[in-house]
Order: structure tokens, then sequence, then C-alpha cells
């Protein structure tokens, strides 16, 4: 069957949250959560920066598996450390992965972003991969952090005329940082969402 990364809700040029896992030339498995960008039916890009297991493995190896999952405890546990070899399958995927899909790399490119926070040049690796197999265990949908976004905003929205103009300061900033993420990473409903909002603060006399 040919591969279709839309099969797992996967839109090119979006960015999806993931964890990535790899091995290294030791078969030790490490996973992490990594920024996946759907860059067509069977490509993706990373950006990783240098001194994670992930990039020092994907270099090594060439290859690495794409694990969709919602599991908060997964994405915190393979934060804050590695997880027990116990949880990986023999081919490196995650056991309890919604889906996962192999990856081959393309191309390493030295690269940074200007619209980034973090932009000091040589520091991370722009990867491009093709997908060589996909495996869906359950129905699913690789997670955007748009939409989180908008529901805090809208959130925040609601409370704005209960406080204190401090506290309307602080809201402000975290719709900027918001509004930034989700022009970076949402699907169009979501900014234009985020645009209504930043209306709404407008229309109170804000400058979000
Ligand atoms: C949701 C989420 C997304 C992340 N995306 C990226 C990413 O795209 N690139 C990157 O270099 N680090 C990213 N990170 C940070 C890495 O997961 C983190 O540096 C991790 O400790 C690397 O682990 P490793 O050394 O086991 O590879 C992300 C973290 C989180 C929580």
């Amino acid at each position: 069957m040919e591969i279709d990364l839309s099969s797992i809700g996967m839109e090119k040029g979006r960015q999806y949250e993931t964890v990535i896992t790899t091995k290294n030339c030791e078969n030790i498995k490490n996973a992490a959560p990594i920024g996946v960008i759907c860059a067509g039916r069977d490509k993706i890009l990373n950006r990783i920066f240098k001194g994670s297991k992930t990039l020092e493995n994907i270099i090594s190896q060439k290859e690495f598996i794409v694990n969709i999952t919602h599991s908060p405890e997964i994405f915190t546990a393979s934060t804050l450390g590695n997880l027990p070899q116990s949880q990986f399958s023999s081919d490196s995927a995650l056991i309890c992965a919604d889906a996962y899909f192999k990856c081959e790399v393309i191309t390493l490119t030295e690269a940074v972003k200007q619209s980034d926070p973090v932009k000091k040049k040589g520091e991370a690796i722009v990867i491009k991969s093709k997908v060589t197999e996909l495996v869906i265990n359950k129905p699913t949908s690789a997670m955007n952090r748009g939409f989180g976004y908008v529901i805090e905003s809208l959130s925040n929205l609601t409370r704005f005329g209960m406080v204190g103009d401090d506290e309307k300061e602080e809201y402000i900033k975290r719709f900027r940082e918001a509004n930034r993420i989700v022009v970076k990473v949402g699907y169009k409903e979501d900014i234009e969402a985020m645009r209504k909002i930043k209306k709404e603060l407008m229309k109170k006399g804000w400058k979000p």
C-alpha cells in the first residue's frame, strides 16, 4: 500500500509533536519528543538541536522512527529521561504508539531559522527523510499544538474583564507568545481564531 501521511492527519507544511525513537550502534533504544514537519505524502523534515542523543543516533544510523501518541506520560518521561527498553518493540518503535512510521535520512543540513527564539548558527541540523513504512495500530491523528493555544487564549479572554491591569499585561504577553506559536504551527482555522481574539483585545484598547 502506498504511504500517505494524511491517513494519520498530517497535512503538508504543518508541524506536529511526536516522539522519535532511535537506536545506537549497540542497539540501545532512545525516545525523545521532537517536532515533525510534514513535507508531502511520504516526506518529513525535522530540526534537531546538537547535543541530543536523538541527533547523534540519526546521524550514525541514518534511520529513525516517528511515533504518534497522545500520552502525557510518554511525552513527559521521554523529555525528563529515557523510557525503559521494555517499552520499545524489536524494531525500535514504541509498543504503546497509536501509529508509527519508519524514516530513512535523505539529507542532513546545518541550519538556523531566523524566526526562532533559539537562533545561534550551527546549533541545529535540518533532516529531510523519506517514510519507508507506516503502521497504524488504531485510528489516530498526529498532535498539533495550535488548538490548545486557541483554547487557552479564549479562556484568558473570558477572564480579562475580571482582573487588574498587571494581570491584563500578563495575559497580553501570553497571547503574543501563543499567537507566535499558532502562526508557526497551527492550522488556518487556529490562526483565524487567534486573529479574532486579537481583534477583541484591540477593541478593549490593548495592543496584543
Ligand atoms: C513537545 C516537544 C517537542 C520538541 N521538539 C524538538 C525538536 O523539534 N527539536 C529538538 O531538537 N528538540 C525538541 N524537543 C526537545 C527534546 O525532546 C529534548 O532536548 C530531549 O531532551 C532530547 O533527548 P535525547 O537527548 O534523548 O535525544 C522537544 C521537546 C518537547 C517536549
